[in-house]
């Protein structure tokens, strides 16, 4: 995590650098800072424990003039959240600043070395290695800061996206990367670097994505220029950017989080448009299609994610097996990478980020490859490393998500993981063109679904007032609802603090049924399915116990609605397609249970939204 900034140009880099440091916060709030050289050649680094606002209200009454400067908005990986920990760190001749977003592994070593030849720390950071390890060789080899910059970062294990400034080469920013997103934007008369490139949307859509192993050396009035870490250059490849402001912006709603929930009509609209076709006729998945071959003889497909991205991925595995007939495992990309994967070229493994920048579904998706896998990302992010790591895939189309707690991600995963089933069961014969044409009919109108779900808000707001403060909470479901219980209890964990466990609910009663009273309230998702006869009987069990109960139910629904102590419902539709619906309410329970207790729904304490570090 941890989101980088720089900028070098005309501009006053203050402004542009803290504009940038609001954007990425949803990577890290537990400090801020930020460098700047000053028209009088000084170097001023300021840094504030907590969110970018602390920074700041420190740099009021202080000289932020510059017109060039690297920031860094932090979550804490080494080192406490502390204004000493916090970046950007400087060489102890006060000559170079550097921000940091990744984890070195070998920090230690270099650590020790260094202190061995004299070098004092003032961290407990590892970033702080690297720039006492450039100065040091700076000076020994009296060589330019990006020859320095280069020798440090073969010595260096890890992960990294760095910036760095020199106080005596003002008009050059070095940036680097390996396993950590960058991107530098170009404008007319200047540059930007960045984790994403939200920092600079209203400034330049010229944007070039660093890859893994390049270093990048950014000088006023001079081409960008790529270089290797064997002083190679490369080509730069210069992109456009599709995201616009309006989009980065909270459009009238208290927060991000509740824009999202709000936008999924339309951004579902988006995820689909294009690939429902012929009035529902047809689903083109082109990720699919043109890898039809390599679809049709897969023995079997393993899906890796991370928190919500797994939940949708556990959708996945309902969708793929009911609709293609294909073994499906589904991994945490964290587990997936160390438990001795066996793959073959006859496996299709499919990661999904929406950020496409998580680096442990990085490292699975490079496994994968390397064992001859056919590997297809699904992710947000345009540009992002997922899209250019795998062979093929499927971008959501959502839009930027803010909020750290995702919505609207997850639901445009869901679709796609749908389409894909879809797609690939029509290629094996296994689908018909009337089962086709009935679910895509569905699908069309899921938009409009989702729109009359969530008219549910006020209801929900008002039930959210009984429950505040529950300790514990349960989120049962089966089937297709059982991945949907999962991702509302994590939805209500992350943003209010609350305990909260998800489970199928016929094995609730296999142990957890032991924790139910009237104090521990059951979410229950039970719309009409082939299930719902059985789920009757697991309401019925925690009533029986006394628990509380909230159900998720279809409309027309009569018996769980004769049961359960609130009801909340609706649109019915084809059992596949309901955990799209079946999650809004969960959406906003978690987002009003939070907002009651006061919690920032935005940026929940120590979670960060993009986890680039392992
Ligand atoms: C979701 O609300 C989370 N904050 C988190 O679990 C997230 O889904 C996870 O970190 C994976 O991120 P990705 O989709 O960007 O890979
Ligand atoms: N390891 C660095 C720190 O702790 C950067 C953390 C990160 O990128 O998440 O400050």
């Amino acid at each position: 995590m941890c989101g980088i900034v720089g900028y070098i140009g005309d501009e006053n880099a203050y402004k542009v650098l803290i504009g940038g440091l609001h954007r990425l916060e949803y990577r890290g709030y537990d400090s801020a800072g930020v460098a700047l050289v000053s028209p009088e050649g000084h170097l001023n680094v300021y840094k504030a424990r907590g969110k970018v606002s602390n920074l700041e209200n420190f740099c009021k009454d202080k000289n932020t003039d510059g017109l060039v400067g690297i920031a860094h908005t932090r979550w804490a990986t080494h080192g406490e959240p502390s204004d000493c920990n916090a970046h950007p760190h400087f060489s102890e001749d006060g000559n170079i600043a550097l921000v940091h977003n990744g984890t070195i592994e070998n920090y230690k070593i270099l650590k020790d070395a260094l202190m061995e030849h004299g070098c004092k720390f003032h961290s407990e950071t590892d970033t702080e290695v690297l720039v006492q390890l450039i100065e040091y060789i700076r000076i020994n080899n009296k060589c330019s800061l990006v020859d320095a910059v280069r020798e440090a970062l073969r010595q260096v294990v890890g992960a990294y996206a760095i910036a760095v400034i020199e106080k005596n080469n003002p008009d050059t920013i070095i940036a680097a990367r390996q396993s950590s997103p960058l991107v530098i934007g170009i404008g007319d008369n200047d540059f930007f670097l960045a984790s994403d490139a939200t920092p600079f949307v209203e400034f330049t859509d010229n944007v070039v994505y660093v890859e893994d192993g390049q270093i990048a050396v950014i000088k006023r009035g001079e081409p960008l220029k790529l270089l290797d870490l064997d002083n190679r250059e490369s080509t730069v490849d210069v992109k456009k950017l599709q995201i616009s402001i309006s989009q980065l912006e909270k459009g009238g709603y208290p927060h991000f989080m509740l824009k999202e929930i709000f936008e999924q009509p339309e951004t579902l609209r988006d995820c689909i448009r294009g690939r429902v076709v012929d009035n529902g006729r047809r689903v083109i998945l082109n990720g699919v299609l043109d890898n039809k071959e390599r679809f049709l003889k897969a023995k079997r497909i393993v899906l890796v994610a991370c928190g919500t991205s797994w939940h949708a991925s556990l959708l996945g595995k309902y969708l793929l097996q009911d609709m293609c007939k294909i073994p499906v495992t589904v991994e945490y990309a964290s587990e997936f990478r160390y438990s001795n994967p066996v793959l073959d070229e006859n496996d299709i493994v499919i990661a999904v980020s929406q950020s496409g920048e998580t680096a442990d579904t990085l490292a699975a998706i490079k496994i994968a490859r390397s064992m001859g896998a056919f590997v297809y990302g699904i992710s947000n992010v345009v540009g992002s490393s997922i899209p250019r790591e795998t062979h093929s895939g499927t971008y959501i189309h959502v839009g930027p998500e803010i909020g750290v707690a995702s919505t609207k991600a997850f639901t445009g995963q869901v679709m796609v993981l749908t389409l894909l089933a879809i797609c690939i069961g029509h290629l094996k014969g296994l689908l018909s063109d009337h089962e086709v044409e009935r679910l895509g009919h569905h699908i069309l109108q899921i938009p409009d679904y989702v729109k009359r779900t969530l008219e549910l808000n006020e209801s929900i707001e008002r039930l959210s007032l009984i429950y505040t403060y529950a300790r514990n909470f349960l989120y049962l479901g089966r089937g297709y609802s059982y991945p949907v219980a999962l991702e509302g209890a994590l939805k209500l964990k992350e943003i209010s603090y609350i305990h909260a466990e998800g489970y199928p609910a016929a094995e609730m009663k296999h142990g957890p049924i032991a924790l139910i009273d009237s104090e521990m309230p059951s979410v229950i998702i039970a719309p009409k399915d082939h299930l719902y006869d059985k789920i009757v009987n697991n309401v019925q069990q925690v009533k029986a116990r006394g628990g509380n109960i909230i159900a998720i139910v279809s409309d027309g629904d009569e018996t769980i609605s004769g049961i359960a102590d609130h009801v909340l419902k609706v649109p019915d539709m084809p059992e596949c397609l309901t955990p799209i619906i079946t999650s809004i309410p969960l959406q906003l329970l978690s987002y009003h249970i939070a907002i009651n207790k006061g919690k920032d729904v935005d940026m929940p304490r120590n979670l960060a939204k993009s986890v680039t570090v392992e």
